[in-house]
């Protein structure tokens, strides 16, 4: 949509489901950026807290550094803070949200309070093997958060980011093979099965995200522009 906002007629609440490397935080953001909606990545928000060094950041930090998944109530809690926000009632985005049954139910209850529901969910399909090389190449402008790749996505200007022209960038702590790997297990043992739980109530759709970025977000916008305009 080259930088256009498409109006939402009312807040929606969109799911990008998918392994480590699928692109839900690159297709998120231009999403957000197309639509107004606010993107809600729970791996950033965790990476946040850890920071910060709060209490559930350092009960976090090891369980993400092993690549497993964070408790269900340390992150629905985290979610449900941040949902809270003002500017979440623009309609939003869930990156890495939610990972377990558990967390796809509270998020329904979480929802029902303000009398929503999920509009729609987007399963993004890849092949695991092409995963370690995508997160093993990322990295990200310290300044703004816009997301590159050493070979997928290089900034246009070897060492400056295109957005802001920082050129303080930074590699995630997660992003080695090893964890991946133990990402791309827990992927399938905790999060897949919500592929048919989305399914069964019929807000489920799989979009091939083996291709180039762009065509991707083109796709997502093509499913996210009939939500907006069905509200
Ligand atoms: P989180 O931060 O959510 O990481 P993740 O799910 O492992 O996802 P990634 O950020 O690695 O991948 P992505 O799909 O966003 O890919 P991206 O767009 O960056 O979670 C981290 C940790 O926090 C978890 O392991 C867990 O411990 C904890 N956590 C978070 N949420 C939790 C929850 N709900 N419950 C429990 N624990 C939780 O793309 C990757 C790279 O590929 C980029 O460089 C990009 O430029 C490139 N790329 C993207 N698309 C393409 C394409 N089509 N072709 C080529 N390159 C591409």
């Amino acid at each position: 949509m080259d930088g256009m906002t498409e109006t939402m007629t009312r807040p929606v609440t969109l799911i990008l489901l998918g392994p480590p490397g699928a692109g839900k935080g690159t297709q998120a953001r231009m999403l957000e950026q197309d639509f107004g909606l606010v993107q809600l990545s729970t791996g950033d928000l965790l990476r946040g807290a850890v920071a910060a060094g709060t209490d559930a950041g350092k009960a976090a930090k090891a369980v993400m550094e092993a690549g497993e998944l964070v408790s269900d109530e340390i992150v629905i809690n985290i979610l449900r803070d941040r949902m809270g926000d003002d500017d979440c009632a623009r309609g939003v985005i869930l990156d890495g949200f939610p990972r377990t049954t558990a967390q796809a139910e509270a998020l329904e209850g979480l929802l029902a309070e303000h009398n929503a529901t999920v509009d729609s969910v987007i399963s993004l399909a890849v092949d695991d093997a092409a995963m370690v090389e995508r997160v093993s190449g990322r990295f990200t402008c310290g300044g703004c958060g816009e997301g590159y790749h050493d070979t997928f996505k290089a900034p246009k200007v070897a060492g400056t980011c295109d957005n802001c022209g920082s050129s303080d960038f930074k590699r995630r702590a997660d992003d080695n093979a090893e964890t991946v790997a133990a990402r791309l297990e827990a992927y399938h043992a905790s999060t897949a099965p919500l592929i048919a739980f989305y399914d069964a109530k019929g807000t489920l759709t799989t979009v091939d995200a083996m291709g180039e970025i762009d065509a991707i977000a083109s796709h997502l916008s093509t499913i996210v522009g009939k939500v907006a305009r069905e509200g």
